[in-house]
C-alpha cells in the first residue's frame, strides 16, 4: 500500500524491541554484535542482511531515511551529519577528474564554495547558468558534462528553477539531475516527479524545524544511491543516531508545521508589500513574484522564507536588525521561531559584491524565515523595527 505523505512520516516506526515501545528507541551505539563468527563473516560479505557499524547504518538513521524516501517518492537514501555533507557527497560520489558540471548560479553559499574552491583541485570544471532560463542551459552542455546541480527556491533570493524543463534536459543528455529541495521540503515540492535523480536536503532546517540538530540526506534512484552509500561509508560523514532519532520524530509534524509556516509567511509578505519602507518583496506565492506562475505550478505552498529589500540600503538594514525584538538574529532557518538575517553581511559575505549582485543579493536585502508564532506578533515586530530603522 502506498502511504500518503504524513502517514509515511508517522507510520514508519521500525524496529520495535521486546519492550514493545510505541516510538523507536534510541540506538546510541557505534557497533552491533553478531551471534557467531559465521554470521559476522556473512554480514560483512553481504550474504546476510544486518547492521554492522553506525558509520555504515543504524536503526535510527534507517528509520529517518525510510521516511524521507517515502515523502520524496525516492527509492533509497543515505543520511549525513549536515546538509553540506549531503551536497558534497551527492557530487563527490560521481564526479571524477575531467568531468564538467552545469550549476544554477543561485545556489547556497557553501555549495558555491564547493564548486569554485574545491572541484577545480580535482580537475572538475563547472559552468554557472541562469536559474530563470533553463532553455539557455543546453548550449553550455559539453561532451564531458555529467551532472546538473540546482536549488529551487534559492537561498536567499527565492529564485525558482523550472523543474520540468530541467528534468527533460537532463534526460535528453543523460545527465544526473541533482536538486537541493531544502527550502521547499518534500511537503511543498517533489523533484523526483520531474525527473530528479538525486534530491538533497539540509535536515537542519525544516525537517528538524526546531533548531536543535544538524543533519542532511541524499535520496534518489537506488543505483545512484548505492554509489553515494559506498562513498559515505568509506569517507565517514554519517548522521549521528541521536540526530536521526530527533529528526525522525520531527518529520511526523512536518506537514502541519509547513502549513502554518507558509500561511504566516504569506501574510507577512502581503504586509511588507504594502509598506512604504520597503522597496520590493520576494515570496514565491505573491502575485508580484517574477516566477509566480511557475511557483504555483511546482510548489503547493509558497514556503516559509520571505526576502525583502529595505529602502536605504545596508545601513538601514543593519538598523532594522538591531531594532528587532521578537524574532531572532541567527543564521539558521526553518525553525519554529522567526529568524531575521542580512545575507550581505553574514551568510553571503564571502562572495564578492559582483557575485552577490549576480544572484540578486542587494545590500538592503533582508531574509526572514517565518516561524510558527502568532502571525500578528511577527508582523508587529517587523512593523516596529521598520519604524525604528
Ligand atoms: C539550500 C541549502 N542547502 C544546504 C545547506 C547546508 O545545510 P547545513 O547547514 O545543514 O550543512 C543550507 C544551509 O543553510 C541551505 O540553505
Amino acid at each position: 500500500m502506498k502511504k500518503k505523505f504524513t502517514t509515511s512520516a508517522i507510520r514508519n516506526q521500525k524496529p520495535r524491541s521486546q519492550y514493545r515501545e510505541h516510538s523507536v528507541p534510541l540506538y546510541l551505539t557505534s557497533s552491533f554484535v553478531f551471534p557467531s563468527a559465521e554470521n559476522m563473516a556473512d554480514t560483512f560479505s553481504g550474504k546476510e542482511e544486518g547492521i554492522i557499524y553506525s558509520r555504515y547504518s543504524n536503526p535510527n538513521t534507517d528509520e529517518f531515511i525510510q521516511k524521507v524516501c517515502e515523502m520524496e517518492g525516492a527509492e533509497a537514501g543515505f543520511a549525513t551529519a549536515t546538509g553540506m555533507a549531503a551536497v558534497f557527497a551527492s557530487m563527490a560520489a560521481f564526479l571524477v577528474s575531467g568531468d564538467h558540471v552545469i550549476a544554477s548560479r543561485a545556489v547556497f553559499g557553501s555549495t558555491h564554495q564547493i564548486l569554485t574552491s574545491f572541484l577545480a583541485n580535482w580537475g572538475i570544471t563547472f559552468t554557472y547558468v541562469e536559474p530563470t532560463d533553463v532553455d539557455s542551459w543546453e548550449k553550455h552542455i559539453q561532451k564531458n558534462t555529467k551532472m546538473i546541480v540546482l536549488e529551487t527556491p534559492s537561498n536567499p533570493g527565492l529564485t525558482l528553477v523550472n523543474l520540468k524543463k530541467a528534468g527533460k534536459l537532463a534526460k535528453k543528455h543523460n545527465l544526473i539531475l541533482n536538486v537541493d529541495n531544502c527550502f521547499a521540503t518534500p511537503y511543498l515540492q517533489s523533484p523526483v516527479a520531474y525527473g530528479a535523480d538525486l534530491v538533497v536536503h539540509s535536515a537542519t532546517k525544516f525537517m528538524d524545524g526546531q533548531g536543535r540538530v544538524l543533519g542532511g540526506i541524499v535520496v534518489g534512484k537506488k543505483e545512484l544511491i548505492d554509489k553515494v552509500i559506498f562513498f559515505c561509508r568509506h569517507t565517514g560523514p554519517a548522521m549521528s543516531p541521536f540526530n536521526a532519532w530527533v529528526l525522525s520524530k520531527s518529520l511526523e509534524t512536518l506537514s502541519l508545521r509547513m502549513e502554518r509556516h507558509c500561511a504566516n509567511a504569506l501574510k507577512l509578505a502581503k504586509f511588507l508589500e504594502e509598506s512604504k519602507q520597503v522597496k520590493m518583496v520576494l515570496y514565491p506565492h505573491l502575485k508580484s513574484h517574477p516566477q509566480y506562475k511557475l511557483a504555483k505550478k511546482q510548489m503547493s505552498l509558497g514556503g516559509s522564507l520571505v526576502t525583502f529589500e529595505i529602502k536605504g540600503g545596508q545601513k538601514r538594514a543593519m538598523r532594522f536588525l538591531n531594532a528587532i525584538q521578537l524574532c531572532s538574529l541567527t543564521s539558521n532557518l526553518g525553525d519554529s521561531r522567526s529568524i531575521v538575517t542580512h545575507p550581505t553581511s553574514t551568510t553571503h559575505s564571502k562572495l564578492t559584491e559582483e557575485e552577490r549582485l549576480s544572484v540578486g543579493i542587494k545590500p538592503g536585502m533582508i531574509r526572514i524565515s517565518v516561524g510558527l508564532e502568532d502571525v500578528e506578533d511577527i508582523i508587529a515586530d517587523v512593523k516596529q523595527a521598520l519604524k525604528k530603522s
